[in-house]
């Protein structure tokens, strides 16, 4: 894109263009990793009367420091994860994203690593921040490998480390002893290990929050956007130790988090049987739709996450993107050649991809 030249647009932000998975209206939206299972009735109920009851003090700014919805998660976690967190170890904001925005503001001094493919938005923000962004390897196949990660955390002596486990787009989940491989050698040179677990709910992993007691170096990332059904909410996370949590506050914007939002996501949590349980149900869908795929003579990449990396069409992925759209089914074109990723939906959902893909291949 050119600008004009009367915008003062920084230098490093001249050639890059904005984050923009489609948004188009489609029978079967399964492009960006959502959960398909909207709030049941008894949750919007709740969720109505929280925001009733604080409707009448909205000429009031929020709890700045959001400590009910933190102590919440801190017990989610700790329920999760057998730990001992509270809410000084977890620090909340509109969507994971504002919460790697706020790591690259207080820690992005230096230069920042991630093994790609991965998600793209750790890239895009670190270029926003300022900060030099490298592309680290993966296997071939894109599974992770913990000896190629130290290597190049040894040679690049990176400030901030990305690992996304599941990993999106590739869906593979790596193994805590792997984890901790990698955070002793980032520990050997100084510098933070970001353990982005937008996915986790739906893997069989452990979550690296134990490992955080003895590496406080680590910070885990988490989102309600995924597991908990509440992306058009905004709420994500960290958890890690206080001092990463208080280096959070020198960048945060003050009463960031908005006092419906606080309200909406703190009675989601207490709802977390339920919603819960619809992850179950998400994952046996997608074992489902990896069969069906492979029985359509395609190759998936081995997903712990609510979606699936699938090859083996004839067509280009932009080409099958747009026959899929056209046949009303939205998946992810995620740029690398030959493959596509797809969402695992509700029933009705999936059904509609695989006979829309059915008749293409
Ligand atoms: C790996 C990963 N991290 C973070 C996010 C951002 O999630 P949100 O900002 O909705 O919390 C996503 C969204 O797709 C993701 O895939």
């Amino acid at each position: 894109m050119s600008w004009p030249d009367w915008i003062p647009l920084r230098t490093s932000l001249q050639s890059m263009s904005a984050y923009g998975a489609p948004q188009v209206p489609a029978e079967a939206v399964l492009n960006t990793n959502e959960n398909p299972y909207p709030p049941s009735p008894e949750l919007q109920a709740q969720i109505t009367q929280a925001i009733s009851q604080i409707v009448g003090t909205l000429n009031r700014y929020p709890d700045r420091d959001a400590v009910i919805l933190r102590s919440a998660l801190a017990s989610y976690i700790n329920e999760r994860s057998q730990t001992n967190f509270g809410s000084e170890n977890i620090w909340a904001a509109n969507g994971s994203n504002e919460i790697i925005q706020s790591l690259f503001l207080a820690c992005g001094s230096g230069v920042a690593l991630g093994f790609t493919p991965s998600y793209s938005m750790h890239a895009l923000i670190s270029n926003v921040a300022g900060t030099t962004w490298i592309n680290g390897e993966r296997n071939s196949n894109f599974t992770f490998n913990s000896e190629i990660a130290v290597e190049q955390v040894e040679k690049l002596k990176p400030t901030l480390t990305f690992i996304t486990t599941p990993n999106n787009p590739t869906g593979d989940a790596v193994p805590l002893a792997e984890i901790e491989t990698l955070a002793r050698a980032v520990a050997m040179h100084g510098g933070l290990l970001i353990v982005d677990e937008a996915y986790a709910e739906f893997s069989p992993e452990e979550s690296a929050v134990s490992l955080i007691q003895a590496f406080p170096h680590i910070v885990v990332i988490r989102t309600m956007s995924k597991a908990f059904a509440f992306a058009g909410a905004r709420v994500g996370y960290l958890v890690a130790d206080l001092h990463i949590v208080n280096a959070m506050m020198l960048v945060r914007l003050p009463y960031h988090l908005s006092a419906i939002t606080q309200a909406a996501a703190k009675v989601a949590l207490d709802f977390r049987t339920e919603l819960l349980g619809n992850v179950s149900q998400l994952v046996a869908a997608r074992q489902e739709l990896v069969k069906a795929l492979n029985d359509l003579g395609l190759t998936t990449v081995p997903s712990a996450a609510n979606f699936i990396l699938f090859t083996g069409f004839k067509a280009t992925s932009p080409q099958l993107w747009a026959a899929l759209l056209e046949k009303g089914v939205l998946i992810r074109d995620v740029g690398l050649s030959s493959y596509l990723r797809v969402t695992v939906g509700n029933e009705a959902e999936n059904k509609v991809f695989l006979e829309a893909l059915t008749e293409l291949l």
